[in-house]
């Protein structure tokens, strides 16, 4: 771990950190009063962010980190994550701007995967709310033993096939595109 200033960081993990501090002014997160906000990085520079989701039935709770990590993952980035940056703060019932987040558990358990997919020890920054204080991890440290896809022998885990998109006028059926080519042709009916 490496205890940090933002203007001791390069450019880019300075980028990803503002912009975890901006994903988490748009968190919903009424119950806890805890804002959070999470930026990853693609090895292509891309970057995803999110921010808590809390919910009326507490338990259904969604944190900042799965939120970015599904969004690179809808855009097939899951396994190209090279950084992630948390920033958090309580909002209310008073402000707290000086503690570092850390990821919780679960998410510690998300980003390990995206790591073992692959092959790159992710990069965490963990952050206070005010950026004055900044925690450098590898996903490694964080979270060593891990369980993972290859603790299922799953080394290289399949993805689903390409189905092609149904027309919009009506034409066609969408056909699926095989990889296999096993069930090659089969029409898809909806
Ligand atoms: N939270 C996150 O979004 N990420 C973490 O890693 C820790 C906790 C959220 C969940 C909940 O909405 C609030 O912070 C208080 O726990």
């Amino acid at each position: 771990m490496k205890k940090l200033k933002l203007n001791q960081l390069a450019r880019k993990d300075q980028d990803l950190i503002i912009a975890a501090r901006k994903a988490a002014d748009n968190a919903y997160a009424p119950y806890s009063g805890f804002a959070v906000g999470a930026a990853a990085r693609t090895t292509d520079g891309t970057i995803y962010v999110g921010s808590n989701l809390e919910n009326a039935a507490y338990g259904l709770g969604l944190c900042a980190e799965v939120s970015a990590l599904t969004a690179a993952n809808t855009s097939g980035d899951y396994d190209r994550i090279e950084a992630i940056a948390i920033v958090g703060f309580g909002f209310s019932p008073r402000m707290q701007v000086s503690e570092v987040v850390a990821p919780c558990g679960r998410c510690r358990q998300l980003i390990s995967e995206s790591a073992q997919l692959s092959s790159i020890d992710i990069e965490v920054f963990a952050c206070s709310g005010d950026l004055k204080s900044i925690e450098q991890y590898a996903i490694s440290e964080l979270l060593p033993h891990a369980f993972g896809p290859q603790s299922l022998q799953l080394s290289n885990p399949p993805k689903p096939l390409s189905v092609s998109l149904a027309p919009v006028d009506g034409g066609e059926p969408p056909q699926r595109s095989l990889i296999d080519g096993s069930d090659a042709g089969q029409v898809l009916r909806g």
